[in-house]
């Protein structure tokens, strides 16, 4: 009687925490829509008074980040579409423009998709010129992570099978996404049976406007980087790590993204707009400024804090108008940013870039976030 009595109070007591932690956290999971073969797939809105994100299931996408401007109005300021049939076509679609997605297993490229690992050599899908670009055609972006709403947040697992896009290991992911004080932060960690590379980042486009409402031209940027990665024609680091003094690439005081994207300078001019790898002045040991986004008209001001030694700033060059987004917008040449936060591209072919192996007994654990307020 006593035990049955025990029993039955502290499942009372574990019911009315689990009520409480719901009940804080501001996490509401909905539906979202089917995948073709009928896998449901939810969303989780993450709210904390006037900003508010949403995060799907499929590819861990962030769906929606609504921030408000100066007026206190809230708009989404990011690129994606309006339902999961988009996501999917998208990525049914060659080219896909990775609006949002949790990248790997390799975020950026690696050099003709191939590398070498304790004396073996693994191959990847090429899917990017002659390079394997964000974790091949069948990466991170297109996969059922399973979902549970915690404080705050969600948190997304998945099991990514040894052999899988050619990467070696069974590793065990873990993403978590939560909101609190406008912040928006992303807690990435994973282990390994298998010596491995990892290399993870969020592909999500900002246009602090508001999402479709123009190109990114007039934003300012703000990048804490004194260097960055010296790429070839494919956009593959050759090694070099090159000072921004003197080019189109020193944003170490805040400049206009519009003020010199077309300069007559050949790393631009390659990769058609901003599309590079900077190396952050931090060294990539703690969470640390890394780039703020200031845009004026609204006086939206985002700010992204990262534990990554380096950031790929991509000023969306690639987009020609055939996407069609939320409310049907067209998504034009340079429409949305992305600051993806990472370890350099093509690390596993340059013993002077940060190590990104992971070995079976060490966790991989990695942190951005994005801080949002108004000027
Ligand atoms: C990254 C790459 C770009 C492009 C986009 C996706 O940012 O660096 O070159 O491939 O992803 O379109």
């Amino acid at each position: 009687m006593n035990i049955v009595w025990k029993l039955m109070t502290s499942a009372l007591w574990l019911a009315l925490c689990a009520a409480a932690v719901e009940g804080k956290s501001n996490v509401k999971k909905e539906v979202f829509g089917k995948l073709p073969d009928g896998t449901p797939i939810d969303i989780y809105t993450l709210s904390d008074g006037p900003v508010e994100a949403q995060v799907m299931n499929y590819g861990g996408y962030l769906v929606s980040l609504k921030v408000p401007d100066r007026n206190g109005k809230s708009e989404n300021v990011v690129l994606g579409f309006d339902n999961l049939d988009g996501y999917v076509n998208n990525n049914t679609h060659k080219g896909t423009a990775y609006l949002g997605p949790i990248v790997g297993r390799y975020a950026n490229r690696i050099a003709n998709g191939s590398f070498e690992l304790g004396g073996k050599k693994y191959s990847l899908a090429v899917n990017n010129g002659p390079n394997a670009l964000h974790g091949g055609p069948h990466g991170f972006h297109i996969v059922v992570w399973k979902g549970q709403a915690i404080p705050d947040g969600v948190e997304l697992t998945y099991l990514s099978r040894d052999g899988e896009e050619g990467y070696p290991g069974n590793l065990s992911v873990v993403v978590r996404y939560t909101m609190k004080q406008g912040t928006l932060k992303i807690d990435y960690a994973a282990t390994t049976d298998k010596d491995t590379i990892l290399n993870l980042t969020n592909h999500s486009y900002f246009n602090l406007k508001g999402a479709g409402k123009g190109n990114i031209l007039d934003h300012d940027l703000r990048l804490h980087a004194s260097r960055f990665t010296w790429a070839d024609s494919t956009l593959v680091p050759t090694g070099e790590l090159k000072s921004v003094e003197g080019t189109p690439l020193d944003f170490r005081n805040s400049t206009r993204i519009g003020e010199r994207i077309d300069s007559d300078y050949e790393q631009l001019r390659v990769a058609g707009g901003y599309d590079q790898n900077w190396v952050l002045d931090s060294g990539g040991r703690e969470l640390t400024e890394a780039a703020e986004v200031y845009e004026p008209t609204t006086g939206r001001v985002m700010r992204v804090l990262t534990d990554q030694p380096g950031v790929q700033f991509y000023s969306g060059n690639f987009f020609d108008g055939t996407i069609k987004g939320k409310a049907g917008i067209a998504y034009q040449r340079r429409y949305g940013l992305c600051l993806e936060t990472q370890h350099f591209p093509d690390s596993p072919h340059h013993p002077n870039f940060p190590s990104t192996e992971l070995k079976p007994g060490q966790r991989f654990h990695t942190v951005t976030a994005f801080s949002f307020s108004t000027r």
